[in-house]
């Protein structure tokens, strides 16, 4: 056990009465990158937080260096050399770069007095080094969710960490982010950090991680060094079976024109965007974090109205002032940041998914329980939602099954035009595939779907044809048959050359 850092003997975690991890052991050795592989609701995100003290065990024993020890809550273990970040992103909304990554341990100077000369030539030396680039003025509540992401791992690594972990912290990165971020790790990993990774991503773990241990149904199935374990065989530890059927796009009748957007702008944000979506279509929209994509689908949805242009749907103009009247006119929009746009967290399973139906199932205002009892648990049975019962709260849910949620909630409504947001984020590769499955169908049955992705393969293996962003303009256009991944980079860049890694 010596040759261990950090060593989890036996964890048992209930939560009322439900038991998610049986009997658990893990052991991290100084200088590896361990990855935590499992479906969504396996148990990763929970043996994290036991780890650091954010949930007690009900079973089992922790050691730090051989000797036995008891996180009673996050400071503890964060005094131990532990940092974390959280698969749910946890900065202030109102405090600005600098001081969300040293939140609660200022820089004072005499007097106590705040010392913000240091806070700022501090963060920004931590910044630099890491190669971010982020104004340290900025509020964090008008961060992208990379940016965000930068800052969580910024405050993680500020405190000089012996045992990082990470939690999906690629999620929401586009590949170039990623390569810095696993420059950094491995640059750690030299350094003796013990790192503690998590990603639904096979290539990554593939590409950065030393060994792997999965779970499954909160259960230990094996650890190996990936070196010697196949993509194949991991699918296998992780689901139990294998999957084949990856991106199962289905060749369907492409139909009428059911969006077209011409010259579409938002001052400052977008310029210029024009498009048609038909029935039966799937159109993928590429691009770095950053390229307004998500801005775009916000303008049509009626969240942020744009300044300027056109926007016809069946061949009406149409204006969208409000999500309400997009949702009226037969749009969906399920959005990439569920925790802030996505999901009542404190609402069970049942409230979330009907919220934007709640018209339809009342009659005479009257809420008509028995009838959103029924839809709502269609909804989550298609998408295969995994969670206690249907009344278990948005945030008991594991992220990838909050995922699910929101995408089950949009789908509810039965949108004639289906906006979907990085649908696929933090999903494990078994329901990704059956996601994947039924927009394929979806589109079968003449649904009309924008999907903006900013992973590759999905992009590539899903539209029919795919759109490219770039700094808030369209600067490039592809048939499924056209189109490659170097053509989609080019265009999403335009100076990065195509196809560069770490
Ligand atoms: N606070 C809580 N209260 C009740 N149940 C919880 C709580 N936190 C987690 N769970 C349950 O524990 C199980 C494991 O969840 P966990 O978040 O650890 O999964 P995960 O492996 O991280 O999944 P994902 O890949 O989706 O992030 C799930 O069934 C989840 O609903
Ligand atoms: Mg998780």
């Amino acid at each position: 056990m010596s040759e261990h850092i950090l060593a989890l003997e036996q964890i048992t975690k209930r939560f009322s009465g439900v038991e998610v991890l049986h009997q658990v052991s893990f052991g991290l050795r100084p200088g590896e990158v361990h990855a935590l592989l499992g479906e969504n609701g396996a148990g990763k995100s929970t043996l994290v937080k036991v780890m650091t003290g954010v949930h007690q065990p009900d079973g089992g024993q922790i050691y730090l260096h051989g000797q036995p020890v008891t996180f009673s809550d996050p400071l503890a273990s964060l005094q131990a050399g532990i940092a974390a970040i959280y698969q749910e992103l946890s900065l202030f909304p109102d405090l600005n770069v600098a001081e969300n990554i040293f939140v609660g341990r200022q820089p004072t100077g005499a007097g106590g007095r705040l010392d913000w000369r240091t806070l700022y030539a501090e963060a920004d030396k931590l910044l630099s080094a890491l190669g971010m680039h982020l104004d340290l003025k900025q509020k964090a509540r008008n961060l992208s969710i990379a940016q965000q992401q930068m800052v969580e791992i910024a405050r993680a690594l500020s405190i000089d960490a012996r045992i990082l972990i990470m939690d999906e912290p690629t999620s929401s990165l586009t590949l170039g982010e990623v390569a810095d971020l696993f420059r950094l790790v491995r640059r750690l990993r030299e350094q003796g950090t013990a790192i503690v990774f998590i990603s639904h991503r096979l290539e990554e773990l593939f590409e950065i991680a030393d060994r792997v241990t999965v779970l499954r149904d909160g259960a230990y199935v094996d650890t190996r060094p990936l070196a010697e374990v196949s993509r194949d065989e991991l699918i296998r530890l992780m689901v139990g079976r294998p999957i084949t059927n990856l991106f199962p796009k289905k060749e369907v009748a492409i139909g009428e024109v059911a969006l077209k957007v011409e010259h579409l702008s938002s001052e400052g944000i977008f310029e210029d965007v024009s498009f048609e979506l038909r029935r039966g279509e799937i159109l993928g929209m590429a691009g770095l974090v950053g390229a307004g994509r998500t801005d775009v689908a916000r303008a049509i949805f009626g969240v942020e109205p744009p300044t300027s242009g056109r926007i016809e749907i069946d061949g009406k103009a149409v204006t969208i002032g409000s999500p309400q009247q997009a949702i009226d006119l037969g749009l969906a929009l399920a959005p990439e940041d569920r925790q802030l746009h996505g999901l009542i967290p404190p609402m069970n399973i049942v409230a979330n998914i009907s919220l934007p139906m709640l018209g339809a199932y009342a009659r005479r205002g009257w809420l008509r329980p028995k009838q959103e009892r029924d839809a709502t648990f269609a909804a989550a049975q298609q998408m295969e939602v995994r969670a206690n019962n249907i009344w278990q709260r948005a945030r008991e849910l594991s992220g990838g099954n909050q995922q699910k949620v929101v995408l089950a909630k949009w789908l509810s409504t039965q949108p004639r035009i289906l906006i979907l947001d990085e649908p696929t984020r933090g999903i494990d590769v078994g329901t990704k595939a059956a996601i994947h499955a039924l927009m394929s169908e979806l589109a079968g049955q003449g649904l009309a779907i924008l999907m903006i992705s900013s992973e590759l393969p999905e992009v590539l293996g899903m539209s029919d044809r795919i759109l490219v962003m770039r700094e808030g303009r369209v600067t490039g256009q592809f048939t499924r048959a056209e189109a490659t991944q170097e053509k989609i980079m080019a265009a999403a860049t335009q100076t990065v050359a195509a196809g560069e890694t770490a």
